[in-house]
């Protein structure tokens, strides 16, 4: 069998957030849930502008548009960027998506709300991920919030491989490894057995590597904050509604900061 390898946008973008995302089962239930949550959260009403970072494929970003939100959305990735504004299209919906890098995209003074989903931050060396808040910071109103939902690094997730069966084959995750000593989340090798090609398609070493995650903790993510110059920093345990305390069993860390 041929053995190929591929990059950020053709295996993660494609294959993992894509594909592999929609055949998670009640993902649809979760989005809704979350979304609600992030309303809530933020004190968002129709009409108010939202900025989704790292929107992915726009699952949450569309939902935000139907509840009246008037959304703004972004990713890195153009795959990404391109299946999203397809949906919105066929769904009828405004969404302003474009691509763009959150080390530098910034709106001066435009949102009343920022959300940064599925512990999408984290990505780069300390200076970088501390740019990201300033970027933030400086892209909300007065009195804005900027909404993190991240793992709780005192209880991540049992990572285990896994296979999931896609349209054209069959796609292995691997767990992801934990590198105490410099606090990341390494990236989670896969493979996808492209069952229909009749080959194996790998991700490449840029693929994997941009799939690392710095864990902070909550100590940690609230001076980042103060030092962005947010005035307050709260802290929640779960991404849906009731809000809960944040502990250390908790199962997500989530953090909405207030300019
Ligand atoms: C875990 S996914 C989350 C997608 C979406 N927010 C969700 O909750 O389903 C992380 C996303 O971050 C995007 N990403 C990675 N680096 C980025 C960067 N520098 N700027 C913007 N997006 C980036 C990836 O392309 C990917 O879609």
């Amino acid at each position: 069998m041929e053995i190929v390898e591929r990059g950020w946008d053709d295996f993660w973008a494609e294959i993992f957030r894509v594909k592999h995302r929609r055949s998670i089962p009640g993902i649809n239930e979760y989005d809704e849930m979350i979304v609600d949550f992030c309303i809530e959260t933020l004190g968002l009403s129709p009409g108010d502008e939202l900025l989704d970072v790292a929107c992915g494929a726009g699952d949450q970003s569309i939902l935000f548009a139907k509840k009246g939100i008037n959304v703004s959305a972004f990713d890195i990735s153009e795959r990404l960027i391109n299946t999203a504004t397809e949906r919105a299209k066929s769904e009828g919906l405004e969404v302003n998506f474009f691509t763009g890098d959150m080390r530098e995209v910034e709106f001066p003074r435009r949102f009343k709300g920022i959300v940064i989903l599925s512990h999408s931050f984290g990505f780069f060396n300390h200076e970088e991920n501390q740019h990201v808040l300033k970027r933030s910071y400086e892209s909300l109103v007065d009195g804005g919030r900027l909404l993190l939902d991240l793992m709780n690094p005192y209880n991540l997730p049992r990572f285990q491989k896994t296979w999931t069966k896609l349209d054209r084959g069959y796609l292995l995750s691997e767990p992801h490894v934990i590198d105490a000593t410099a606090g990341m989340l390494r990236g989670r090798p896969a493979t996808f057995i492209d069952v229909e090609a009749g080959r194996i398609v790998l991700a490449n070493e840029d693929a994997l590597s941009n799939n690392d995650i710095r864990l902070y903790t909550a100590l940690e993510i609230r001076n980042m904050l103060q030092t962005a110059g947010f005035k307050s920093v709260d802290f929640y345990g779960q991404n849906k509604l009731p809000r809960m305390p944040y502990t250390a069993t908790s199962g997500r860390m989530v953090v909405v900061a207030t300019k």
